[in-house]
C-alpha cells in the first residue's frame, strides 16, 4: 500500500485549456487530478477519457471528474481556468464583467474545500481575476498567482528562435507587465546561449517581434476563429504546477500582487518571482532603465484601471 500520497491537483474549468493542463499533468504521472466544470458530464466524460488513457500510457495517476467541488478538497493546486473565452474582435477586458463572477464564485468554494492549496489564475483579464480571486477567498498573496508571463516569454521565444534560426531550448527571455496589450518584454534580458540578444538581431527585428508577442494571443485567437489558444497556455501553466508540487523554486514571470516591489502597490502585475510549494517565494527586483520603467508603467496602469472598474462595479471590495 501507498503510504506517501501523490500531490493533487485541481482544474476548474473542463475547457480546452483546463482538459489540455489536465491531459499534461496526468502524462506526466506526476499528480492525481480533479476536473471540476459547471457541466457535470462534460468534467466527468473527459476525466473518464483521461483516466482509461493512463491504461495504455501507463500513467499511474488518478483522474475525477464532475461538478461537486468536494471534488478539490485536499488539493495542493487549484488551476482556475473557468470563463468565457476572448471570440474574434473582443479584448480581455470585455470579459471583465462576466468572468469576474465566475472566478469569484470559484473562489468562495475553493476558500471552504481547499484552504491551504496554492491558486494559479488563468482565467481572463489575468491581473484583474487575480484580484477577484485574492478578494474572495481572502488567501495570502503568496498563494494567489496569475499564469501569463510563462505564455507571454513562450511567444516571445518562440518568434525569436524562428527569426534567428537557433534552438528555442537555448532562449532564456523575459517579459513583464500585465497581460495584455501593454506587457513588457524585455530585450536586454533576453539571451540565446548567454549571448545578448542584440547580437543576433537589429533593433527593427526585435520591436517587430515584441509587437508580435503583445498580439500574440490575439494572433491565435483570429486564427481559431472561435475560442483562444490552449495548447502553450495550459503547458505553461504546468511549469508553474510542477514548481510548486516539487517544491523547485523555479525563477519565472507570475503574476503577483505587489506590496512596493517596482514601486507598484496593491496591484497585480507580471514579475519575475521565485516559485515554490509555498507559492510565491520572493520577487526578483531588477535594475530597469528608465525606459523599461515607463512601459512597465503604462501596463501597471492598465492593469489598474481594470481594477478600478471591478471596485465601481462593486465586484471587489
Ligand atoms: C492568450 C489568452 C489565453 O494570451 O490570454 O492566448
Amino acid at each position: 500500500m501507498r503510504t506517501q500520497r501523490r500531490p493533487k491537483v485541481t482544474v476548474v474549468g473542463a475547457g480546452f485549456v483546463g482538459s489540455t493542463l489536465a491531459h499534461w499533468i496526468v502524462t506526466r504521472g506526476c499528480a492525481d487530478v480533479s476536473l471540476i466544470d459547471v457541466q457535470s458530464d462534460l468534467a466527468k466524460g473527459k476525466a473518464l477519457d483521461l483516466l482509461q488513457a493512463t491504461a495504455v500510457g501507463r500513467f499511474d495517476v488518478s483522474v475525477q471528474g464532475g461538478n461537486d467541488y468536494a471534488l478539490c478538497e485536499g488539493s495542493d493546486v487549484v488551476v482556475v481556468t473557468a470563463g468565457l473565452p476572448r471570440k474574434p474582435g473582443m479584448s480581455r477586458d470585455d470579459l471583465l464583467r462576466k468572468n469576474a463572477g465566475i472566478v469569484s464564485e470559484v473562489a468562495q468554494e475553493v476558500k471552504t474545500r481547499a484552504p491551504d492549496a496554492v491558486v494559479i489564475v488563468v482565467s481572463n483579464p489575468l491581473d484583474a481575476m487575480c484580484h477577484v480571486f485574492l478578494d474572495k477567498s481572502g488567501f495570502p498573496k503568496e498563494r494567489v498567482l496569475g499564469m501569463a508571463g510563462i505564455l507571454d516569454t513562450a511567444r516571445y521565444k518562440t518568434f525569436i528562435a524562428e527569426a534567428t534560426g537557433t534552438s528555442i531550448q537555448d532562449i532564456q527571455a523575459l517579459v513583464l507587465g500585465g497581460h495584455g496589450d501593454t506587457m513588457v518584454p524585455l530585450s536586454r534580458f533576453t539571451t540565446i546561449g548567454g549571448v545578448p540578444l542584440s547580437q543576433f538581431l537589429n533593433e527593427d527585428i526585435i520591436h517587430a517581434i515584441e509587437q508580435r508577442t503583445r498580439d500574440g494571443g490575439a494572433e491565435i485567437v483570429g486564427l481559431l476563429k472561435t475560442g483562444s489558444a490552449y495548447y502553450a497556455p495550459s503547458i505553461c501553466v504546468y511549469e508553474m504546477v510542477e514548481s510548486i508540487i516539487f517544491d523547485q523554486r523555479r525563477v519565472l514571470p507570475v503574476s503577483v500582487l505587489c506590496n512596493g516591489e517596482y514601486g507598484v502597490d496593491n496591484l497585480f502585475v507580471g514579475l519575475p518571482i521565485e516559485l515554490g510549494k509555498e507559492g510565491l517565494r520572493r520577487i526578483i527586483e531588477l535594475d530597469l532603465t528608465d525606459d523599461e520603467k515607463e512601459k512597465l508603467n503604462v501596463s501597471k496602469e492598465a492593469v489598474s484601471q481594470l481594477v478600478g472598474a471591478l471596485r465601481s462595479m462593486k465586484l471587489i471590495a
